[in-house]
Formats: structure tokens, sequence, C-alpha cells
């Protein structure tokens, strides 16, 4: 059938448009239109069509919050990191859903942008949940092996044993178990890209065997004397420090120079804060949308805390945190809906806390003030269930004055009549 094998010569487009994605979408259709019978392998085509098609849509929305989020706090971005950002837009470099603006993001960046078309090896480094992984994956789709396979490897996950059988394949009978002929990670990875993710836990005997297909470009499955061309970009990433590993000769040297031709280091979120409120909003739409409900609002104080948080599990911790708030909150998020792990000991001390950030006295007052007020409105929401009338009687307050503190704090009285309610379930239940 013509029509399916001229839609799969489309090229996945690092500049794909909705134009090129409507036109991918009409061959599909008319595909389907003209078919009166098909065969599976012409479904299973079909599939992969769809799921090309699924992954642009995905890449375009991405680069549209982009954009967005860039149009949306333009005064926030110092003029060379906004214009850096637009630059890289412009040239429809695809971020994969990296998200950021700090300096030493963009940097990275542009560094894998410069690194992608060529075959030179990458190594990233950084802490667990800087987006590591993420950067391979922008490194493989703005280079020329983008619409070529891209293997992942975790070095730390495969035991010694079974590791040269895993990455170079082996022979029918090489070892008891070896019951038929197995390509390795780096054969399927010929012409595209192998991720060697956590290197640094490659045992030594392993990284002489890396080293070997590193120089000659050529791999033997265990059990076979015979060489196998292979043809594979390598990027490489870990949160261990290698150079410092291959001082203490825990990591060979000759390979750590093999692997850092180009050597990306990833910060940690607590040295990009900047970027915090950023990915909150970022990640706040993404789980509203995955979760499919409205966005949630967050309190000063929960934002104050996510503001100053340590995140030792980086944006992976602050993309987790937010998708457990957006999935436990009613309209608006407060520190409850934190792990209790993290969450600060009580609210007094997030006051003072708060306290102490403020720039002058009378900020300082305003903040407690503020702060009391709230947590006194609350208190009362809860106690009566969220029945505005009720409050503004407890109070001894007019109802009006009572709405008009409650719109000012965003704290909305049917949050309180829901949690009433499955209070009550709760109690019914058990
Ligand atoms: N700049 C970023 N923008 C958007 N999402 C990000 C960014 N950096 C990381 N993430 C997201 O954070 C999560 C963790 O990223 P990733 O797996 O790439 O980290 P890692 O450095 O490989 O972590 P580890 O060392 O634990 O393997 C992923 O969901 C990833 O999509
Ligand atoms: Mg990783």
């Amino acid at each position: 059938m013509k029509i399916l094998d001229d839609i799969e010569d489309l090229p996945a487009s690092p500049a794909t448009s909705y134009a090129a994605l409507l036109e991918k979408i009409e061959i599909l259709r008319s595909t389907l239109r003209w078919s009166s019978r098909m065969e599976r392998p012409e479904i299973e085509k079909l599939l992969r069509q769809a799921s090309v098609l699924r992954d642009d849509v995905m890449q375009l929305s991405h680069r549209e919050r982009f954009v967005q989020a860039a149009v949306a706090e333009p005064q926030r971005l110092p003029g060379s990191a906004r214009e850096r950002r637009e630059a890289l837009l412009a040239r429809s470099f695809i971020f994969e859903g990296t998200f950021g603006d700090n300096p030493k993001l963009l940097e990275a960046l542009e560094i894998a942008e410069k690194a992608a078309p060529t075959d030179l090896p990458v190594l990233v480094d950084g802490e667990s949940g800087t987006g590591k992984e993420l950067m391979a994956k922008v490194i493989h789709a703005n280079g020329s092996r983008a619409d070529r396979p891209y293997i992942s490897v975790n070095c730390g996950a495969i035991p010694d044993n079974l590791l040269e059988s895993e990455l170079f394949g082996h022979r029918k009978g090489a070892f008891t178990g070896a019951s038929n002929d197995r390509k390795g990670k780096f054969e399927s990875a010929h012409t595209g890209t192998i991720f060697l993710d956590e290197i640094g836990e490659l045992p030594l005997a392993g990284q002489v065997k890396l080293l070997r297909v590193l120089e000659a470009h050529e791999i033997q499955r265990v059990g076979s004397d015979e060489p196998i061309a292979v043809d594979t970009r390598i990027v490489a990433a870990t949160n261990r420090n290698l150079r410092r590993m291959s001082e203490e000769g825990r990591f060979r040297e000759d390979l750590f120079y093999r692997l850092s031709v180009i050597h990306l280091t990833l910060p940690p979120l607590r040295e990009r804060r900047d970027e915090i409120a950023l990915l909150l909003a970022y990640f706040g739409d993404e789980a509203a949308a995955t979760l499919k409900r409205q966005p949630v609002k967050m309190t000063l104080r929960l934002r104050e805390f996510l503001r100053t948080y340590d995140y030792p599990g980086n944006i992976r911790e602050l993309r987790n945190l937010v998708y457990r708030i957006v999935c436990l909150a009613p309209e608006t998020a407060d520190i409850e809906h934190l792990p209790v792990d993290i969450r600060p000991g009580n609210s007094a001390s997030m006051v003072s806390g708060m306290v102490a950030s403020a720039v002058s006295l009378s900020d300082a007052k305003r903040t407690a003030s503020d702060e009391a007020e709230r947590a006194f409105l609350e208190r009362g929401l809860h106690e009566v269930g969220g029945t505005v009338a009720e409050l503004a009687r407890r109070f001894e307050m007019n109802r009006s004055h009572v709405q008009m503190l409650l719109k000012k704090h965003g704290l909305h009285s049917k949050d309180f009549r829901n949690h009433a309610a499955s209070a009550a379930q709760k109690e019914k239940g058990s």
C-alpha cells in the first residue's frame, strides 16, 4: 500500500509545526478511508505512525508551554537569559520537555546543541534528579541520529557476570543458560545512540571492555572471536565525581577522558532557585492536565516553603511534590498536602521563618499579621465545615467582610465543605 510507505518516510522533523502534523493526520485518515481490509502488519504500521504523531504533538506542546512561560514572565528574566532561550527556540532546538532559564542550564543546553550533531562522546554529571537522562535524550533528539535507535543501559543495575553479555551479546552455548544467539545493547544501538547511565558503577573489568569498544568501534559477542563493527554514539551519565574516582584508582583514567570529550555538569536545583517558580507553574499545569482537574492554587506559606526548600532529590523531587499536591489538594493546597517527613514542624516556625526573611520591620509585621489572620480563618472554616454564614456569626462579623477576607487569602469555603464531608465519611466507615 503506497500511502502507508509515504507516511513512514516522513521524518519526525525537529521543526514540527501544526501544518506538518495536520498533513500527517490527513495521510493517516485517507489510508484508513480507502482501506477495505487491513492485515496485522499494516495495522502495526499505522500504530507506529500514530505513536510518531503523538510524540510530535507532545513536542509541540512542550515547546508552546515554554514560549508561553517566556512571554508570561518576561520581566523576571535577565535580558541575556531570555534572548538565549529565544535563540534556542528560533533555531528549532528540541528541548524534550527540558524547562528552565537559569544561566547554568542554558549553558548546558547550548553545549548540548553544539555537541548533538557531532559523534563526540558526552559525559553528563550532576546530583540525582537534575535531568541527566533528559539531557541525554536532548542530545540524541537534536543530532543526526534522531530517527535511529536510542538505547539506554543502566550500568549499575546489571550483575557483574551478565554485564559483558548484556552490552555485547553472546553466542548460543557461550555459558550455561545461553540457549540462543543474542544481540547486546551496543549492536541494538548500531547507527544510533547508547546511553550508559550510572557509568560510575561499572566494574573495572567492564571499564576495560568498554574502552576497547571506544577505541576500535567493534565488539565481540561472548563466546565468539568474530569482531562486529558498531557505529554508536555514546552518552554517559553519573552522579559520582568520575575525575576524583579516577584519581583514587576506582575508575580508569583513560576511559574517563575518552567518555568526557564533552563534559556537561547539571547544577542542583538549590543552585538555580530562580527557576523554582517557573517549574512549579509548569509541573502544576502538567499535573492538572494529567490528572484531569483544574489547576491548584497554593497558599502563600506553601509557596514560601517550596521556594526555600533544599530539594535533595532536585527536579524529580519537585515534580513529584507538585503531582502529589495536585492529586491530594482541593482547590487550594497548603502545607498539610506535603509529605509528613518534609512538612515544617508547625506553622508558628513557618511564620517566624517568613518574618525572618522580611526586608523591613513593617514588612515583618504585615507578614506575621497576615499569617495569623489566615490561620484563624482556616481554623474557623474547618470548625464550621465551610459555612460562611456560620463563620460570620462566630466571628461576630459582617458576612461580606468575611467573604472579602477569604478572597484576600485565596481560601474557598467549599474546600472545607469537602473536607468536612470526607471526614464525616471516614468516621462513618471506621
Ligand atoms: N530542566 C528540566 N525541565 C523539566 N523537567 C525536568 C528537568 N530536569 C529534570 N526533569 C524531570 O525530572 C525527572 C528526573 O530527571 P532525570 O531522570 O533526567 O534525572 P537524572 O539526573 O537522570 O536522575 P538520577 O541520577 O536519579 O538518575 C524527570 O521526570 C525529568 O523529566
Ligand atoms: Mg538518571
